[in-house]
């Protein structure tokens, strides 16, 4: 089909697989009429309406923060709603399911492994002793902040784990974003959840691994920088081997208002039939 002013063909090379009926991957190649801004899951999306509505993928938000579309694009993990088509590629695109992660069918890969290891590590703040959790605040200063807000910005899409080379030699390697979810709660003020953490940072399949390649960080679409995070749990590890971490503070519980500034109860009015 001949291009059309501002639209261009792009030829989407994507790898298809039903490991329920056939063992081996096959490629199938989609014809898809893209302008600039579109992204490639709107060509995705192009191709299940006007070419093969059996094309399977995960999506959800369309705006780079539920992380379900992380796919391999061109080779590299990438969110599909966070990348245009024309930056990535002139005239071909080669998509594929995430690497180093079981296929469920098509593009969606299996991430059971990254988000089992992700609960074995406790992603959560554990409160000091005697306190049920959310029973209570805790002050924390925007410099406490800091040493961990960089972390939380993780949306569990796996492109790290694709990324990552020790994932890929298998060995059951806990992967960069588990082990940074478990730093950025080790680093947050209010926890005290090392210990619990620590059989697990400091077992076989963890920190230690690592091979600092790097490349967790440099795909990462949210700017979260793994490398580093993995690289401070070893660090953490080391010193409380040594005997030279410093024991956490109990954090400062924030006290309730005084009964003065309490908000007065709100009432609901009364309820009166459409009408009344
Ligand atoms: Fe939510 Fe892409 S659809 S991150």
């Amino acid at each position: 089909m001949p291009d059309t002013p501002n639209l261009r063909t792009v030829n989407f090379r994507v790898q298809r697989a039903n490991p329920g009926e056939n063992a081996e991957p096959e490629w199938a190649e989609f014809p898809v009429q893209v302008q600039a801004g579109m992204t490639v899951l709107d060509g995705l999306l192009q191709i299940r309406r006007r070419l093969d509505a059996t094309l399977s993928w995960r999506y959800s938000c369309r705006m780079g923060l539920c992380g379900s579309c992380g796919m391999m694009i061109n080779g590299k993990p990438s969110l599909a709603c966070n990348t245009q088509i024309l930056d990535v590629c002139k005239d071909r695109l080669r998509l594929a399911p995430l690497a180093n992660f079981p296929v469920i069918k098509d593009l969606v890969a299996d991430l059971g492994t990254m988000f089992a290891a992700h609960t074995e590590l406790k992603p959560f703040l554990v409160p000091p002793e005697g306190t049920r959790p959310g029973s209570a605040e805790f002050y924390q200063s925007p410099e406490q902040l800091m040493e961990f807000l960089q972390f939380s910005y993780c949306i569990k899409c796996g492109a790290c784990m694709a990324a990552c080379p020790t994932m890929a030699l298998g060995g059951g390697f806990l992967g960069p974003m588990p082990l940074t979810a478990a730093h950025r709660y080790n680093a947050d003020s209010r926890d005290q959840g090392f210990e619990l953490r620590k059989p697990q940072l400091a077992g076989q399949r963890a920190a230690r691994h690592c091979h600092f390649a790097g490349e967790c960080t440099r795909v990462c679409p949210k700017g979260v920088d793994p490398a580093r995070a993995i690289q401070l749990v070893r660090r953490d590890l080391l010193l409380d081997l040594l005997r030279l971490r410093r024991k956490r503070e109990a954090p400062v519980r924030l006290e309730e208002p005084a009964d003065g500034d309490r908000q007065p109860p709100i009432e609901a009015p009364p309820f009166t039939a459409r009408g009344e």
